[in-house]
């Protein structure tokens, strides 16, 4: 069966104006700090471009890439990092950046991995956020968007490696398999 996307939930708009606000508190936040962006691949790679540069401060990129979901659009619960960051992040403020937070089960793995290496400060900023779904107990220090529970692709996101160059956020309809 073809997989289909609807209209927009979140327009290519509200994002912009979104991620404007949220780089301007971040700027604001992060004034006179060693901020190290780190970002979740593969998902987050459109939200941080833009937050990037919607952040006027000094900063240095980094990444990880993390693998959680298997080929279907439900967790197995499971995390593994397949590329980790190329920096060290000791004595650094890190603010990790996401794409969407489910369960919450990639974010804790994450912090706590990140934890261990000793940096300054260690924040949270995702795009966005399915609370109903939450099993870990995770503190999201900046969100672009709460959402629904129900399963969304583009701007990063993606079914099946799919979608993820969608200018926008749209929910995925028809997914049997
Ligand atoms: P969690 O560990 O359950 O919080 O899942 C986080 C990861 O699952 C995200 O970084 C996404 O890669 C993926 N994910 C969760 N919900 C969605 C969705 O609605 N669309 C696309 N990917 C999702
Ligand atoms: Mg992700």
């Amino acid at each position: 069966m073809e997989r289909i996307y609807g209209k927009p939930i979140i327009t290519q708009a509200d994002m912009h104006k979104r991620i404007r606000e949220l780089g301007n508190r971040i700027s604001e936040d992060y004034t006179g700090k060693a901020l190290t962006l780190v970002g979740v691949l593969k998902g987050a790679f459109a939200f941080y471009a833009d937050l990037a540069r919607a952040i006027d401060l000094p900063l240095t990129v980094d990444f990880l890439v993390v693998s959680s979901y298997g080929a279907k659009a439900k967790t197995s619960g499971r995390v593994k990092i397949i590329s980790d960051l190329t920096t060290d992040i000791k004595r650094r403020d890190v603010l990790l950046v996401e794409d969407i937070v489910d369960s919450g089960m990639t974010l804790s793995f994450l912090k706590k991995k990140l934890m261990a290496r000793h940096p300054e400060s260690l924040k949270v900023c995702a795009l966005l956020d399915k609370p109903e779904r939450r099993k870990a107990g995770v503190v999201l220090d900046y969100v672009g968007f709460s959402i629904p529970n129900k399963y969304v692709v583009g701007y990063g996101l993606d079914y099946q490696d799919k979608y993820r160059n969608l200018p926008y956020i749209a929910v995925l309809d028809k997914v049997s398999e």
